[in-house]
């Protein structure tokens, strides 16, 4: 079995975890939480949560993939068996498959926005701008979020792009098209970097995300969840690429390469996108701009219709979010189909398909719950929490499933697993490691402190969805 399942190659296991945790994360939620939570001080707990939470999650996570080579489930049960709780830990696998199966499916919906900015970004290019027949862009975002068919065509078509990748294998789809697309986004964004060098912004920028500032506990909260997010924590997606990573890769190294990347990746997003922000004038752009979520989809629009370059540079920046959306969305599906060939003994090509079908369906609703139908878009079972089926997931995914998801391995790893077993696992290909007690530390204190921190918040009504 385990030669059927497939194996990435050095550069390939890292680059596929690279693209799986550069996503929306990033180059979407990252700038514009940052915005709302006044950069400086934000970033700088969001960065020692990726050092001290994320990381050692990181490792546990892969450790528990590469030792097991089998799919979450698998691979909590197997550990799992001989330890306090025995078989039940398979539960813990479990989550992590329903996670990404509900993540998938909103998510997937943004993503598929991108694609439609990037239709847009080329309409522009070839015919000029056409500032949407006189409307203002914001509203043609809310018309486009409230036009269901539109969401579901382009959820739809991002869900079959995704599709097409993971059932070509893990070798042959994902490694063949992360090792393709990384390389392109990393050379667009460099490009988009240079050209905000040359921005009047850019220096405010560079103080808006640098400076030290008043924080409070939410900001620090959401920065600490948010850390978990975008490093693809919580929910067995670095299990399940752990399990295909080679003997002799180092857990270390390719953690420590994916968390910086990462966290490289959503620096120059905001970077980039403060730089055109901070280019406007104060004035206006406390008249014009929202600190919203929808900044990429309103503010930047408008803005590259402003700039000299904008019309090369619209198209290149939606393609590259759409790249960084679709490396992460393999990777959430992957979890899900290696649950079902693992242990259902189902072929790639069926359950691949019959994944994403059903991420297709769950997905209308979502789709649907931005506008375009009045009691989808108004459904609120958990009250004032989240409004609309798309929110609900989403509070339900960011608040409640991967910290809990990320509880569950840290408490695994760092309580249950011998040392000897997971100092073995992670010396493995990697040769002594002297940090070992660090992580281990931070593994069994930092974390789950943190992560109860964020439950307890949760808990007394706070959403950082
Ligand atoms: N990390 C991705 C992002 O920042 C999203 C993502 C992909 C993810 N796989 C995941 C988040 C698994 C949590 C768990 O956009």
């Amino acid at each position: 079995m385990a030669a059927e399942r497939g194996t990435f190659g050095r550069m390939g296991f890292v680059l596929a975890a690279v693209g799986s945790a550069i996503g929306l994360g990033n180059i979407w939620k990252f700038p514009y939480i940052t915005y709302a939570n006044e950069g400086g001080s934000f970033v700088l707990v969001y960065l020692v949560a990726v050092a001290l939470i994320g990381a050692p999650i990181m490792f546990a996570e892969i450790l528990i993939g590469r030792r097991t080579q089998t799919n979450p489930v698998g691979a909590f049960g197997t550990l799992g068996a001989k330890l306090p709780g025995g078989r039940l830990w398979r539960l813990a696998g479990g989550l992590g498959v329903l996670t990404g199966f509900v993540l998938l499916s909103y998510y997937a919906v943004i993503a598929g926005w991108t694609v439609f900015y990037f239709g847009k970004g080329i309409g522009w290019s070839i015919n000029g701008f056409d500032p949407d027949g006189g409307t203002t862009l914001g509203d043609s975002f809310g018309a486009f979020l409230a036009n269901g068919p539109l969401q579901i065509l382009f959820h739809g078509i991002f869900v079959a792009l995704t599709v097409g990748v993971v059932v070509l294998g893990v070798k042959e789809g994902i490694e063949r098209v992360t090792k393709v697309l990384m390389p392109i986004l990393a050379g667009i964004l460099v490009l988009l970097l240079f050209n905000s060098l040359s921005m009047p912004g850019f220096g405010e920028a560079l103080r808006f995300l640098f400076h030290v500032g008043p924080l409070d506990a939410d900001a620090a909260l959401e920065a600490v969840g948010h850390a978990f997010f975008t490093l693809s924590l919580g929910m067995g997606a670095m299990v399940t690429y752990g399990s295909y990573m080679s003997r002799k890769s180092s857990i270390p190294r390719s953690s420590l390469a994916i968390c910086v990347l990462d966290t490289v990746v959503a620096l120059a997003a905001s970077m980039i996108m403060f730089s055109i922000i901070f280019s406007v004038p104060e004035a206006e752009r406390a008249t014009t701009f929202g600190r919203s979520s929808t900044i990429l989809f309103t503010t930047l629009p408008q803005m590259f219709y402003g700039m000299a370059l904008g019309r090369i540079l619209a198209p290149l920046f939606y393609i590259l979010v759409a790249f960084a959306a679709l490396t992460s969305t393999i990777s959430i599906l992957e979890v899900v189909v290696s649950y079902l060939v693992d242990m259902r003994g189902w072929a790639r090509q069926k359950a691949a398909p019959v994944v994403g079908i059903a991420v297709f369906a769950l997905g209308i609703p979502c789709g649907l719950s931005l506008g375009a139908s009045e009691e989808l878009s108004g459904w609120r079972p958990l009250g004032d929490l989240a409004q609309g089926v798309f929110d609900t997931l989403d509070y339900t995914v960011s608040n409640w499933l991967l910290p809990i998801g990320g509880l569950l391995t840290a408490i695994f790893a760092g309580w249950l697993l011998s040392s000897k077993l997971t100092r073995e696992e992670i010396e493995e290909g990697h040769g002594p490691f002297p940090l070992f007690a660090v992580w281990k530390f931070a593994l069994r204190f930092i974390g789950p402190i943190a992560i109860l921190w964020i439950l307890w918040a949760v808990i007394q009504g706070r959403s950082f969805a």
